[in-house]
């Protein structure tokens, strides 16, 4: 795709609503949900607390991070139990771990027996991780890799029951390909930030995490092996599943 076809075929800045993103921005950071803000609350508000084990977790990331808003929130926390559980999954990869928030999330849906990788390049973010995986119940169940994802996952057997993708943005499509042929026959790959910043970038690193996403979006928009559906949860949540 050319500069200029990318660029016609983004959303326009003014064509979202900016007063979402004024208040997410106060309250996020760099992630703007796509929807009002106040629809964004009622729905946080009405969906079942935090856990107190992750809100501890969240408080200590808030601490420890200098970029607590790469963390997920609550209800995307609940949203990433709902697909263990509804998928009975008992094999889960994560790419992305940060300080382990959405692991332990998918963690505490698992089954007895039930096991998530998870594989985070920093170090820092690992050790971080690592203590609160320690601390967890579900210490057994979580298999924390240091290092680049990709030479992790292609080492892995799978079949995966559930993927997160919630790395570093430009890896989008080699992860997504890496981990296709692995994926069971029901699973689900889950891929957060998908309509990042609206698709409108704010600042020059936002642009390439964009144009990246944007080139993602568009070759599984045209993939006939998937089915997808990018929900408008946070900043973006696209679920994958093979062609049935
Ligand atoms: C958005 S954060 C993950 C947030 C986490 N999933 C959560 O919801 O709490 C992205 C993480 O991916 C890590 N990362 C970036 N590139 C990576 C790579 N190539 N391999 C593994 N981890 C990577 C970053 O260090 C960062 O901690």
């Amino acid at each position: 795709m050319t500069a200029d076809a990318y660029e016609s075929d983004l959303p326009r800045p003014g064509g979202l609503p900016q007063r979402a993103r004024r208040a997410a921005a106060t309250v996020l950071g760099r992630r703007r949900p796509m929807v009002d803000a106040g629809i964004e609350e009622y729905a946080q508000t009405h969906s079942s607390p935090q856990s107190p084990a992750l809100a501890a977790v969240a408080a200590d990331t808030r601490r420890l991070s200098d970029r607590p808003f790469m963390m997920s929130d609550a209800p995307q926390a609940h949203l990433l139990a709902t697909l263990v559980h509804l998928g009975r999954a008992r094999n889960v990869l994560e790419i992305g771990t940060f300080t382990g928030y959405s692991a332990l999330a998918m963690a505490s849906a698992l089954p007895e027996g039930g096991r998530i990788t998870t594989c985070e390049i920093d170090t820092g973010n690992a050790a971080i991780a690592a203590g609160h995986f320690a601390a967890s119940p579900h210490a057994d169940r979580i298999d924390l890799r240091v290092g680049p994802a990709l030479p992790t996952v292609r080492n892995l057997p799978g079949p995966f029951d559930l993927v997160f993708i919630d790395a570093d943005k430009t890896g989008y499509v080699r992860y997504f390909e890496a981990v296709l042929p692995k994926l069971s026959p029901h699973g689900v790959i889950a891929v957060d930030n998908t309509l990042h910043s609206g698709l409108v970038p704010q600042d020059p690193e936002e642009r390439v995490m964009v144009r990246a996403l944007h080139e993602f979006n568009t070759l599984l928009r045209h993939d006939r092996r998937v089915e997808q559906v990018m929900l408008t949860v946070r900043d973006g949540i696209t679920l994958i599943r093979l062609t049935s």
